[in-house]
């Protein structure tokens, strides 16, 4: 088989998203849109990558790191120009180049095999990736004489009423054989609405000059959607929203209103889980089988093993172990390794923790920087005490420890197994095995307090 190269074009400017940040870094389902474009492409495994950058480009580098080589386009005249700066690097090579741009996320690599094996067999120079679109606009019209050759591809903006009315569009994907792409890329001039060198153009001056061009028509328009603009970028996450979700259902999740959860790209469900609408699923969730995720859940890297349950709260870089539950409305912060059958409940936060099997911290709690044994109890309202205003400290809790409500535990502090915390008490010291530790100012009753306040005859305040 013939070498297979590709550039992807992604130093363009982006003017339409109207962004301080680079068009192709914009995300769509949790991943930027030219990380979408190199997976695919990466699947086609060819011999050579080549993404064309912008100079200033160094989150496009430090994203994408070594999956792709780099040439910088150091202004940016046009997708022809673009494409030229790869000159150095590939235009010595024999075999056929893919074009694409980093702003189609949508493009898979089925689509793309399907096009070079078509390129391939018809032995053409060029292959263009062409479909129908409902509305054009925006789009290069593929423009095909009587006998339906395609002659050239003609802009949005230098198109006339008549190749307006053109539905077949350009979708920016084009196979060449990587020769005569570089032979004719000299040859495009910039005398258009844009002043722009435009890679299309490569196509009329093939034709004119009796080279094979073909044109491989996609039935899925959607497929081509090109990001331009920030009504395009939510088009296109729900095109990947839909293609993810669908995904999931025939994994074997339920999911009750699909069109109305966010799950990213690299998420992992297990079969029977059901996740209700309003959660949000970013990239890098894995859940288990058979889990329950409640409405306005956020789960960022999230772990939870099988049989777990999570009532509207957010869960960043934790791990919940089998069969246990947290909510409503509490917040895992990173590092929080919940054990199993763990109950967590209302409003409580928890970080930088190990919380051992089937231990209940069923309210308003703070746990924070701790290890906390299996069996325990956290009363209502306990909170970590953790911070001096210089340095984190951490609690040490044993196993089958009870601690009462309303209790400060003010770290670095150990308290051992099966040892008890009094209610509202605040705890400095450790406390070893099976103590009961009371750290609270004794009651007193000032007897005929009453009779003593200066409104005590008042009817209204009384
Ligand atoms: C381009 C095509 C159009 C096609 C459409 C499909 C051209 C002239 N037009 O239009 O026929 O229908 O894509 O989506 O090619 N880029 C550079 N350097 C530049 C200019 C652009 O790297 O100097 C990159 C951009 O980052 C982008 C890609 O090339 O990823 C396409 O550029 P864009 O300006 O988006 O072209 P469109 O107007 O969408
Ligand atoms: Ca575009």
């Amino acid at each position: 088989m013939a070498k297979r190269f590709t550039i992807i074009l992604a130093a363009g400017k982006g003017t339409r998203m109207k962004s301080q940040y680079s068009k192709v870094l914009h995300q769509v389902c949790g991943q930027a849109m030219v990380e979408h474009v190199l997976t695919q492409v990466q699947a086609l495994q060819p011999n050579k990558i080549i993404t064309v950058i912008a100079p200033q480009s160094q989150q496009v580098r430090d994203l994408l790191g070594d999956r792709t080589q780099y040439v910088e386009q150091a202004e940016q005249l046009g997708t022809a120009h673009a494409v030229l700066q790869t000159e150095a690097a590939l235009s010595s090579q024999t075999g056929t180049t893919l074009i694409m741009s980093g702003d189609t996320p949508l493009f898979t690599a089925a689509t793309l095999e399907k096009l070079l094996a078509y390129h391939e067999s018809q032995h053409a120079q060029a292959t263009i990736l062409t479909a129908h679109a409902p509305n054009p606009f925006g789009y290069g019209r593929i423009i095909r004489n009587a006998a339906g050759q395609v002659v050239k591809i003609v802009e949005q903006k230098d198109a006339s009423a008549q190749e307006q009315a053109v539905q077949e569009i350009n979708t920016g994907v084009y196979c060449f054989d990587n020769q005569k792409l570089f032979h004719y890329l000299h040859q495009v001039q910039n005398n258009n609405a844009q002043n722009e060198y435009y890679l299309p153009d490569v196509i009329g001056l093939m034709q004119q000059q009796h080279d094979q061009v073909s044109a491989y028509q996609m039935d899925n328009f959607e497929e081509s959607l090109g990001v331009n603009d920030r009504s395009a970028l939510a088009q296109a996450t729900k095109i990947m929203q839909k293609r993810i979700n669908q995904q999931h259902l025939q994994n074997g999740v339920t999911l009750i209103d699909p069109e109305n959860t966010m799950i990213d790209v690299n998420v992992e469900i297990g079969a029977d889980t059901v996740i209700e609408p309003g959660v949000a699923l970013k990239a890098g969730t894995k859940i288990g089988q058979n889990c329950y995720i409640s409405q306005g859940s956020r789960l960022v890297g999230a772990v939870l093993e099988d049989n777990v349950q999570v009532t509207s709260s957010t869960i960043e870089q934790s791990i919940m172990r089998a069969g246990s539950d947290i909510g409503p409305n509490s917040h895992l912060r990173p590092q929080a390794d919940i054990g199993p059958a763990v109950h967590i409940g209302n409003f409580c936060e928890v970080k930088n923790a190990t919380i051992g099997a089937r231990t209940k911290i069923g309210h308003l709690s703070y746990v924070g920087d701790a290890t906390v044994g299996s069996d325990v109890n956290i009363g209502c309202g306990v909170v970590f005490v953790n911070y001096d205003g210089q340095r984190k400290w951490h609690t040490d809790i044993g196993d089958q420890a009870f601690v009462g409500s309303n209790a400060n535990i003010i770290a670095p502090v150990k308290i051992s197994d099966h040892s008890f915390i009094a209610a509202g008490s605040t705890v400095t010291d450790d406390v070893p095995q099976h103590a009961m530790a009371i750290g609270r100012a004794r009651q007193t009753n000032k007897n005929d307090y009453w009779s003593k306040l200066p409104l005590a005859d008042d009817p209204h305040w009384r």
